[in-house]
């Protein structure tokens, strides 16, 4: 069986560290192993638009700014197949058959759409194409054939709609539909980044983002006013490592190599943590080591960024181009789908037969 990457991010915002040590560094090393037969990553306007209708020069705006990031963190266009969700139209007609085969209480029960319409405010009345949203995302991964899906933790309930939603298809109309695996960020730490301020998320509206885009200044002022253990006073205070965003943020980015180069005198994370449990350590060196390290993983991305920040008409030219390989690979998914479904009546003359 060939083995096919979909995924893809909504346009709402420039993407944050958050995106990258979640799901984008896994993207582009998966890119990099030369494992997978295709790889798709997908702009994911449509779906932008379920929660912004009224806001759609937001979403357009976006577009441009999360293909910069794409390319700025190794995203290859020679070879990931980068497109636009509403250039292909046929996802949206894939959506519309699926949604026959769910229903209203089972979206009502996805908690990522539960919890989407506690934070939206959505509770009293809810959009319709947002309520419909994970059933959109079943079309975009099916549409693929998608095996493997390197996502967020927080996207676990859309592939479990997805692989029920192709049980179905498949039970009903026979075996044409693709399951899925999730696959996340290989530590808790990358799985769920903490803002700066120490919050569960990072989030841009919660203002406790460093983002791709940010600059050498702007990431270490962020980093040297991050929140750290609140207990840890003076700095012979044994400290807490255990939800101190500090080390969590050590925990996601730094490398024993990072060590050797910044911090020699230990050799690794644990031996740094080790030291401030025991107290000794001050925050303030934690934080030069980590500023150290962060500008070192963000610097390459940064300088990719601005090189391609001047050639945004090649960054049009390569979304207009995988946006019109993906329609092609889109189309034939959804002929297999009415073929299976029975409603390809003007092939081969098949309403006479
Ligand atoms: N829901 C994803 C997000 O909020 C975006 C998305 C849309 C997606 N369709 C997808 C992700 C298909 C993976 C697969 O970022």
């Amino acid at each position: 069986m060939k083995q096919i990457i979909l995924t893809g991010d909504r346009p709402t915002g420039r993407l944050h560290v958050g995106h990258y040590v979640g799901s984008l560094r896994e993207r582009v090393r998966l890119q990099n192993t030369g494992t997978f037969d295709e790889i798709y990553i997908m702009i994911a306007d449509a779906q932008a638009l379920t929660d912004n209708a009224e806001h759609p020069e937001k979403v357009r705006q976006n577009i441009m700014q999360v293909a910069l990031d794409y390319l700025a963190c190794g995203i290859d266009p020679e070879k990931s197949t980068i497109f636009i969700q509403s250039m292909v139209p046929e996802l949206t007609e894939l959506t519309f058959y699926y949604m026959n085969l769910v229903t209203v209480s089972r979206v009502q029960r996805n908690p990522t759409v539960k919890a989407e319409i506690k934070q939206k405010n959505f509770e009293a009345s809810i959009p319709l194409g947002f309520f419909c949203y994970p059933i959109s995302q079943a079309a975009d991964i099916t549409a693929f054939h998608a095996t493997v899906v390197p996502v967020g933790e927080d996207q676990e309930p859309m592939l479990e709609q997805t692989r029920e939603i192709v049980r179905k298809f498949n039970e009903v109309y026979g075996e044409t539909l693709t399951e899925p695996q999730i696959l996340l960020a290989n530590n808790r730490a990358s799985m769920r980044l903490p803002g700066i301020d120490g919050k569960a998320k990072m989030s841009k509206s919660l203002g406790n983002c460093i983002y791709l885009a940010d600059s050498p200044e702007e990431i270490k002022t962020k980093i040297m006013s991050m929140f750290t253990d609140p207990d840890h006073l003076r700095v012979q205070d044994p400290g807490k490592v255990e939800g101190n965003p500090v080390f969590t943020y050590l925990d996601a980015f730094s490398t024993d190599e990072h060590f050797a180069e910044f911090l020699p005198e230990y050799a690794n994370l644990d031996e740094l943590k080790a030291h401030y449990q025991r107290g000794g350590l001050g925050d303030v060196k934690v934080k030069k080591f980590l500023n150290n390290v962060m500008q070192s993983v963000l610097q390459p991305i940064r300088e990719r960024r601005t090189y391609w920040e001047g050639r945004t008409d090649e960054v049009y030219e390569i979304l207009k181009a995988g946006s019109a390989v993906a329609e092609k690979t889109a189309a034939k998914t959804l002929q297999e789908v009415r073929h299976a479904m029975k409603i390809d009546y003007f092939d081969e003359n098949n309403l006479l037969k």
